[in-house]
């Protein structure tokens, strides 16, 4: 069996940044995250036992007392700068650079005078973190089908949520452009997305068999697998390397493996070694078949 591992697969620049920043805050005393680090269960969970704390509501972060805040690569509404630091908390703020340039985007359409039209997905934190930056209207659209519910009359401006899909926001500004609206586009998908993504489909046309790792509360990785379904019905996601069945495999010829933004890199080596090394008895196998019927 053929292995091929995406090159762009697991932690991009912005999520290796965060989740070092705890790392290096872990040891102090109440250090705590808003919101998961990232979506991925195993380093939440290695990091609550080093002693961070994950607060999960601004209620959470309004009750308390002392202690550090780290802002995570989504990012959060501007209200959540102004609580840490009117509660004398220290705030270390491991936002993805690429997301703060949204937010300054956003607040800078919005004093024009510009509504905002955001492509992702309304109820993802990074989305919810853009809008709390805005200060005019805002319309949050998924499909190239909800532009009707925008009013044109108001100059507007377009960003997307990072890990947005990069054909759909096309889609969307092939319509812009040929209505010739009123509207400032902000290309705002980052590019390491845009290269997972193109790399995933790319891989899993010239396979038998698509295995996409992430957490399944992972939008980007969801993405992928939903990418890499189009293009090649064998396409499983998994989350580690216990939900891979790898009898699955066992007749495929080509198998890819992609990860998404949030996979830390053991656990795609364990995925892409156990994939390997299947193949590897594979061919002990074919050759002991050969010696025997020698
Ligand atoms: Fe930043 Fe791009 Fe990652 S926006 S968090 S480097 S996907």
């Amino acid at each position: 069996m053929e292995v091929i591992l995406a090159k762009t697969a697991g932690f991009c620049f912005g999520v290796k940044r965060a989740v070092d920043t705890v790392y290096e805050q872990a040891g102090k005393q109440h250090v705590y995250t808003y919101g998961p680090i990232i979506h991925n269960e195993q380093v939440v969970s290695d990091l609550k036992k080093r002693g961070v704390r994950v607060l999960h509501s601004k209620g959470e972060l309004e009750e308390l007392k002392e202690g550090t805040v780290i802002i995570r690569s989504h990012g959060v509404p501007k209200e959540i700068y102004d609580i840490i630091t009117s509660k004398g908390l220290e705030l270390v703020d491991a936002t993805c650079p690429f997301v703060r340039k949204i937010h300054r985007i956003v607040q800078k359409a919005g004093k024009e005078g510009k509504q905002i039209i955001i492509t992702g997905s309304a109820e993802h934190p990074e989305v919810e973190g853009i809008r709390g930056w805005c200060s005019g209207k805002v319309t949050i659209i998924s499909e190239a089908s909800q532009m009707d519910e925008i009013d044109w009359k108001q100059p507007a401006c377009l960003v997307s949520q990072t890990t947005f899909n990069y054909k759909k926001f096309q889609d969307i500004v092939e319509i812009i452009e040929k209505k010739g609206y009123d509207i400032e586009v902000c290309n705002t998908i980052c590019n390491a997305t845009e290269e997972r993504q193109l790399e995933a489909r790319s891989i899993a046309k010239n396979v038998d068999a698509m295995i996409v790792i992430g957490d399944r509360h992972s939008s980007n990785s969801q993405k992928l697998f939903e990418i890499s379904s189009k293009e090649c019905p064998s396409t499983f996601f998994i989350q580690t390397l216990e939900e891979l069945d790898l009898r699955l495999f066992e007749s495929t010829g080509k198998v890819g493996i992609t990860a998404g933004a949030s996979t830390p890199q053991k656990i795609i080596k364990e995925v892409h070694a156990s994939m390997t090394e299947k193949s590897f008895e594979q061919l002990l196998e074919e050759s002991l078949v050969t010696i025997h019927n020698g």
